[in-house]
C-alpha cells in the first residue's frame, strides 16, 4: 500500500484537538484510512459492526468492483478464468499468483493428486456420526479433525507446514465430501482415482460404486470444474474473515478452515445455494410460475422475513459476474441431460426478470449472486440439496487457504481483536442471594 499525499483530518464538535490519519492507496478500488493510532490519540474506537466501511486486512489476490460487477482473481476477470483454465490452474493461481505453464500445471496438480486419500482412520470418525447429518455439520467435524492426523503440517508460523497443509487441504476436501454423502446413502466409500481431473475425480468418487465401471460425462466435469473456479475465492467474505480471524491466534491451518466452513454454513452466505434451491422447490409446489406474483409480494413485504434466496450481495451492487456465467453453464447441462424444460429453471428465469424490473430490486441495486444457478446446475448434475454448500466449501477452501497464508506471511498482521462500544450495566455489587 501507498501513503496518499492527502490526508484525512477527523475534528470534534466539543472543541477536542482534531487528528490527522494517514490516507492510503492501493492499486485499484477506494483508499483507506489507517485509524491504528486513533484510540491512542484520542481514547475512542470506531464503531462499524457488520464492517460496512472497514478494511480489515491488505490483500493481493481477489478484487471485486461491486459497481461494475467485476470479479478479479489476482487481476484476471473471473470471464477469462472460466472460459481458459481450470481448477487446478485457478488454485495455482490463487496460492502462488501466477498462472502455471503446462509443465508447472502438471507438477501442481501430480502434488496435489498425491494427496488425495483420507487416513483409513477418518472414516471410524466419521461414522459417529448419525446418517442423517447435515454435510456441513460432518464437514466441519472432519475438517477439524484433519489437524489431528496430519500433526506435521500443523504449526501455522512454519512456512513448510503451511505449503503441505495448502496442498493436503485441497486435494482432501472432495474426499471428504463424498465420504459424507456415500455415508448419508449408505454406499461403500469409493477410493481417489488419480488419473482422474480434480472434478472427474470428485465425480467418480461421488456416484461410483465398486459394482460397475464409472464413466465420467465430460459436459459434467466442466460444469462441476466451472462451480469450483466460480466459488474459488471471494475477497475478504465472512467465511474468509472468520478463517483470518481464527488464523489469527496462531491456530493450525485445519482448525482454521473448520472455522470457515462453519462460517459458510449460514444461509445468508454458501448456505444460500441449499435455501434457494429449497425455495424454488416450495414455489413450485405451491403452483410455479403462477405464483411467483405471490411470492413477490411475501418478499418485498418489510413484515415477512421472507427473502428472495440467490439475490442481493454486501459488495455486488450489479449482476454478479458468477451468476451470469452460472446461467450459461446451466443452460449447458439441462441441455446436455436433455433437461431444457426443467420447470425449475424456468421458475427461476421468470423469478429473476421480475426482480430485474421491479422497483423494490431495482432500487436496493439486488441482482443474482452466484448462488442463484448454481443449485439447478448441481440438481441436474444429482447432487443431493444439503450437500450444495459442502461443494461451496470444498471449492472455496483454495482461497481460504491462500488467505490464510497471505495474512501470517504479512508484517502487519496481529491477532484480530476488535474492541466495542459498551452498553450493559455499569459496575455493581454482588448481594447475598438472600437479598437479591
Ligand atoms: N430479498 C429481499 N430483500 C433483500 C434481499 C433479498 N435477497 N437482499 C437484500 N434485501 C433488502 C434488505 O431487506 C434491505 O432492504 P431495506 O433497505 O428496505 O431494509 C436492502 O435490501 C439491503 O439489504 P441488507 O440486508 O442491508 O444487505 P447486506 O449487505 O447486509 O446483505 C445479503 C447481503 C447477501 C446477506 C442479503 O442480500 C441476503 O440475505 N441475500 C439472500 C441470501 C443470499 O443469496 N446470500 C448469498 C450471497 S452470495 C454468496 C455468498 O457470499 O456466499
Amino acid at each position: 500500500m501507498k501513503l496518499a499525499d492527502n490526508k484525512a483530518t477527523l475534528s470534534f464538535s466539543n472543541g477536542s484537538p482534531s487528528v490527522d490519519l494517514p490516507v492510503y492507496h492501493g492499486n485499484v478500488g477506494p483508499d483507506v484510512v489507517d485509524i491504528r493510532k486513533l484510540y491512542a490519540q484520542t481514547g475512542m474506537f470506531t464503531y462499524d459492526p457488520g464492517f460496512l466501511s472497514t478494511a480489515s486486512c491488505q490483500s493481493a489476490i481477489t478484487y471485486i468492483d461491486g459497481d461494475k460487477g467485476e470479479l478479479l482473481y489476482r487481476g484476471y476477470p473471473i470471464e477469462q478464468l472460466a472460459t481458459n483454465c481450470d481448477f487446478m490452474e485457478t488454485c495455482h493461481l490463487l496460492l502462488y499468483g501466477n498462472l502455471p505453464d503446462v509443465a508447472a500445471k502438471a507438477a501442481f496438480t501430480k502434488r496435489v493428486s498425491n494427496h488425495t486419500m483420507v487416513n483409513e482412520q477418518m472414516q471410524f470418525f466419521l461414522r459417529g456420526f448419525r446418517r442423517d447429518a447435515h454435510p456441513m455439520a460432518i464437514m466441519t467435524g472432519l475438517v477439524g479433525a484433519l489437524s489431528a492426523f496430519y500433526h506435521d503440517s500443523t504449526d501455522i508460523n512454519n512456512p513448510e507446514h503451511r505449503e503441505i497443509a495448502a496442498i493436503r487441504l485441497i486435494a482432501k476436501m472432495p474426499t471428504l465430501v463424498a465420504m459424507a454423502y456415500k455415508y448419508s446413502v449408505g454406499q461403500p466409500f469409493m477410493y481417489p482415482k488419480n488419473n482422474l481431473s480434480y472434478a472427474g475425480n470428485f465425480m467418480h468418487m461421488m456416484f461410483a460404486t465398486p459394482c460397475e465401471e464409472y464413466v465420467v460425462n465430460p459436459v459434467i466435469e466442466r460444469a462441476l470444474d466451472r462451480i469450483f473456479v466460480l466459488h474459488a475465492d471471494h475477497e475478504q467474505n465472512a467465511s474468509t474473515s472468520t478463517v483470518r480471524l481464527c488464523g489469527s491466534s496462531g491456530t493450525n491451518p485445519f482448525a482454521a478452515i473448520a472455522a470457515g466452513v462453519a462460517c459458510l454454513w449460514g444461509p445468508a452466505h454458501g448456505g444460500a445455494n441449499e435455501a434457494c434451491l429449497n425455495m424454488l422447490e416450495d414455489i413450485q409446489r405451491m403452483g410455479g410460475i403462477s405464483k411467483v406474483g405471490q411470492f413477490m409480494e411475501q418478499v418485498k413485504d418489510k413484515n415477512s422475513s421472507v427473502k428472495l434466496m440467490g439475490f442481493g450481495h454486501r459488495v455486488y451492487k450489479n449482476y454478479d459476474p458468477r451468476a451470469k456465467l452460472m446461467q450459461e453453464t446451466c443452460k449447458e447441462v439441462l441441455t446436455a441431460l436433455g433437461l431444457e424444460n426443467d420447470p425449475l429453471f424456468k421458475l427461476a428465469m421468470a423469478l429473476e426478470k421480475i426482480a430485474l424490473e421491479d422497483e423494490y430490486f431495482v432500487s436496493r441495486k439486488l441482482y443474482p449472486n452466484v448462488d442463484f444457478y448454481s443449485g439447478i446446475v448441481q440438481r441436474a448434475i444429482g447432487i443431493p440439496v444439503s450437500l450444495f454448500t459442502a461443494i461451496f466449501a470444498l471449492a472455496r477452501t483454495v482461497g481460504w487457504i491462500a488467505q490464510l497464508n497471505e495474512m501470517i506471511g504479512d508484517p502487519e498482521y496481529k491477532i484480530g481483536r476488535p474492541r466495542q462500544l459498551f452498553t450493559g450495566s455499569v459496575r455493581r455489587e454482588v448481594q447475598p442471594i438472600s437479598k437479591r
